[in-house]
């Protein structure tokens, strides 16, 4: 863990001549985790499904494109595993304070399905145990599924239940690397960024169902009698024709002639064809008015629910002491780095801005010449006649693909309940 960013707000009023100084950066910094150094000394690995032969392992790596190599994080390694590893930082409670979680993920693989969150854990857990059935506090970040799912996860738990937010928030869907930040605020109001952008904010009331609703319908209420829901009505002045009902529907057709050679004696007696009548206008209906009794459509009065007891530490995580992720990667390749959990959005933006924001054009300047190698390569090795081989490897390819949908449809389901 980094700590010499850690700044001791005791300590400030010492400096008092440094204090202005200090306001910016005097964040209390809870975790902080470039994956520089000794990291694997600050990270355990779980040793959840090793049994299985189903744990994967983690790359040490800057990845194929980035903007900087040095600048390493940990990717999953390989397909078809489970992922779990975490750290561990001195417990702490964000009561009173703001909450500032923040990290950068990067899929390379192209992912067509899987997941790159994060998770906060609170108490004591066995991190060599860590895995898909340990309790969390917040989860947070992209998932990719198929075309349907693109979106960024908040899951908050309270009181042991986990609760999806109710707000759609879009994620990224490139190979790039991105920052995803939550912040939660001690009046309840959250904010999502990506990229230092903000994507969605609002109020933990209304966006989870942490809590039964403030108010409800009054189920008691009922529409009185009296009530009239109908916005137009036959207009009373509006009388019928005198004759209307004698006009008929259809008419002999004027212009009809006997045929010259109709025979009466063969034939039949001549009778001209009818056609409709164009004075005829159907049954005869009253004109509309607006009604003068309209009351609009009844909605029963809303009332305090009596099942809502509010929580002024709504927002609260008392115990809050690790960070960690946990995955089932289908096509490996997504990288994690530059963890913060701090108390200040400000210092958090600052560090995105010291690493994505400075390393991302030469990411991406990296990722496109990258990209036109693989086609190179490609159109290289596929001419246009291509031999059997090759079509055995489209095969596989094709068949991967429809096994990555059905397999972590499962795993998200059972991630979320
Ligand atoms: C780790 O990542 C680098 C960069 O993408 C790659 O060259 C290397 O093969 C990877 N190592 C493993 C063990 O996957
Ligand atoms: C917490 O959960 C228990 C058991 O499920 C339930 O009885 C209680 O009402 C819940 N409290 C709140 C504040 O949701």
């Amino acid at each position: 863990m980094a700590t010499q960013r850690r700044q001791n707000p005791s300590f400030l009023p010492l400096i008092s001549v440094f204090a202005l100084f200090f306001v910016v950066v005097a964040a209390d910094v809870f975790f902080e985790e470039g994956f520089h150094g000794d990291w694997e000394s600050r990270w355990v690995k779980s040793e959840w499904k090793k049994d299985e032969n189903m744990a994967g392992e983690w790359n040490h790596t800057s990845g194929k494109w980035n903007g900087d190599s040095n600048d390493k994080g940990i990717q999953t390694s390989e397909d078809y595993r489970f992922y779990a590893i975490s750290a561990e930082f001195p417990e702490f409670s964000n009561k009173g304070k703001t909450l500032v979680f923040q990290f950068s993920v990067k899929h390379e693989q192209k992912l067509d399905c899987g997941g790159g969150y994060m998770k906060l854990l609170s108490g004591d857990v066995d991190q060599k145990k860590f895995g898909g059935d340990t309790p969390y506090s917040i989860m947070f970040g992209p998932d990719i599924c198929g075309y349907t799912t693109k979106k960024v996860h908040a899951i908050l738990t309270y009181n042991g239940t986990n609760h999806l937010i109710k707000k759609e928030v879009p994620c990224e869907t490139d190979q790039l690397t991105h920052v995803y930040t939550f912040i939660l605020r001690p009046d309840a109001t959250y904010s999502i960024l990506i990229d230092n952008v903000e994507k969605q904010t609002g109020s933990l009331y209304s966006d989870w169902d942490l809590l039964p609703p403030k108010t409800i319908k009054d189920p008691s209420a009922k529409k009185p009698e009296d009530w009239d829901e109908k916005e137009y009505i036959d207009d009373p002045e509006d009388k019928k024709p005198e004759g209307y009902d004698d006009i008929p529907k259809e008419i002999t057709d004027p212009e009809a002639k006997k045929p010259e050679d109709w025979d009466d004696e063969e034939d039949g007696e001549w009778t001209a064809p009818t056609i409709p009548n164009p004075e005829y206008k159907g049954p005869w209906t009253p004109k509309k008015i607006k009604n003068p009794n309209y009351k609009g459509k009844w909605k029963a009065p809303m009332i305090d629910n009596p099942d809502f007891k509010d929580d002024p530490d709504l927002y609260v995580f008392p115990n809050l002491k690790y960070v960690g992720v946990e995955l089932w990667q289908v096509k490996s390749g997504t990288l994690f780095d530059n963890i913060v959990i701090c108390d200040d959005p400000e210092y958090a933006k600052q560090i995105a801005e010291e690493t994505w924001g400075k390393q991302k054009d030469a990411e991406k300047a990296a990722f496109e010449e990258a990209e036109k190698k693989r086609e190179e390569e490609e159109s290289k090795d596929a001419p246009a006649d291509s031999d059997a081989e090759e079509d055995d490897a489209d095969d596989d390819a094709d068949s991967d693909d429809a096994d990555d949908k059905s397999d972590s449809k499962d795993d998200e389901t059972h991630d979320e309940l």
